[in-house]
């Protein structure tokens, strides 16, 4: 019997309107466009504005993209699965929530924290689904509103995230395509360089919470860029090795996006051409688990059915992970 595999069938994404570049973050708190450009290489990004908006929103968008260049009906899809560290509300999940507003009905979803590498592990589970024949059809979403965790009186974070969702749909097959390997990591050590403390069960909100501004991101980024850069790296390069993988071999590197020297570093390591590495830092800023389906979404047009592709990200917790697949259609 030929095995079956989990492809990527189809990508949708969305980013809201308003754009927060550089000079107006010039003007809030201590920074210059120079500092973030040669620091990180962001130039802006979209940030989701009005009262009573949140991930879901975003998501919905991305979900709704993907059924309507397939053609696929609400009803068909059979799972959700919406990596995020921004959810609506604690429960009940924004998965939840995203497949009322895009009417689905016959599905079962949940939300999944694996911080950046989110959408990696949110793939790898779905990918799991396919492949065992329990589920046709999966939507995986990431997504986040970052903004809604960002101290814009902090310069040493606020310059660096974004919001924004995109979504792939995972379906099975037949043909030597789609997710062939994954390496997924956590540690648990690097979980007191970023985090976000307030509001879980060890710190419920309080007024003492919000006064110590607990439910903000804290970031001590010299050590998260010290790590990031390293195990990247190393999870790209040992995938490549053990799937006989050259860098002739290789059609694209996504790598997650949150400073354009940790994607250079990875690059580098992998002796990639620049061109086959996608990068929409400049334009966006770090989306969390949405950056690498942005990515994917962005370049759909330039993808080949067949091309070898290494996502690869890295993030709270630590968190960090590669996966490669092979691209399954060619961009329309
Ligand atoms: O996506 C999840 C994983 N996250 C990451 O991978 C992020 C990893 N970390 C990084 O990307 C970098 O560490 C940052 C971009 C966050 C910071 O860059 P850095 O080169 O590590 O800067 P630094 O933290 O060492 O700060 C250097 C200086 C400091 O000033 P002093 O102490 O040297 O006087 C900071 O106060 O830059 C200062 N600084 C800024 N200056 C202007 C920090 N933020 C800013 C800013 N504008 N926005």
């Amino acid at each position: 019997m030929k095995k079956t595999n989990a492809v990527i069938t189809a990508v949708g994404g969305y980013v809201p309107e308003y754009i927060l570049n550089n000079q107006e973050l010039s003007q809030m708190v201590d920074t210059s466009d120079e500092w973030i450009m040669t620091r990180v290489g962001i130039k802006e990004r979209h940030i989701q504005k009005g009262e009573g908006l949140g991930t879901s929103d975003m998501g919905v968008e991305a979900v709704k993209e993907i059924l309507r260049k397939t053609g696929t009906k609400p009803e068909e899809i059979d799972l959700i699965i919406c990596a995020t560290v921004t959810p609506d509300h604690p429960f009940p999940a924004t998965a939840n929530i995203i497949a009322d507003k895009a009417d689905i009905r016959n599905a079962h979803g949940f939300d999944l924290n694996g911080a950046c590498s989110g959408f990696l592990y949110a793939l790898d589970a779905a990918s799991k689904y396919i492949e065992t024949g329990a589920k046709k059809k999966v939507i995986v979403v990431g997504a986040d509103k970052m903004s809604s965790i960002v101290d814009y009186t902090d310069r040493t974070t606020c310059v660096l995230f974004g919001d924004a969702a995109a979504a792939v749909l995972l379906e099975p097959s037949e043909e030597e395509l789609g997710l062939q390997d994954c390496i997924l990591r956590s540690d648990g050590f690097g979980r007191k360089y970023l985090n976000m403390k307030g509001g879980g069960s060890v710190h419920p909100s309080s007024h003492e919470t919000l006064d110590n501004k607990l439910h903000y991101i804290f970031q001590d980024g010299k050590h998260v860029f010290k790590h990031a850069v390293s195990n990247m790296a190393d999870v790209s390069v040992e995938i490549m090795e053990r799937n006989n993988l050259t860098e002739d071999d290789i059609a694209w590197l996504v790598p997650h996006q949150a400073n354009l020297r940790i994607i250079d570093a990875t690059a580098n390591r992998m002796n990639l051409n620049p061109e086959k590495v996608m990068i929409n830092i400049e334009r966006y800023g770090n989306t969390t688990a949405a950056t690498i389906p942005l990515c994917l979404w962005e370049w759909e047009k330039q993808l080949k059915k067949g091309d070898n592709i290494i996502l690869a990200a890295f993030g709270a917790g630590f968190t960090w992970g590669s996966i490669y697949l092979k691209w399954a259609y060619d961009g329309k």
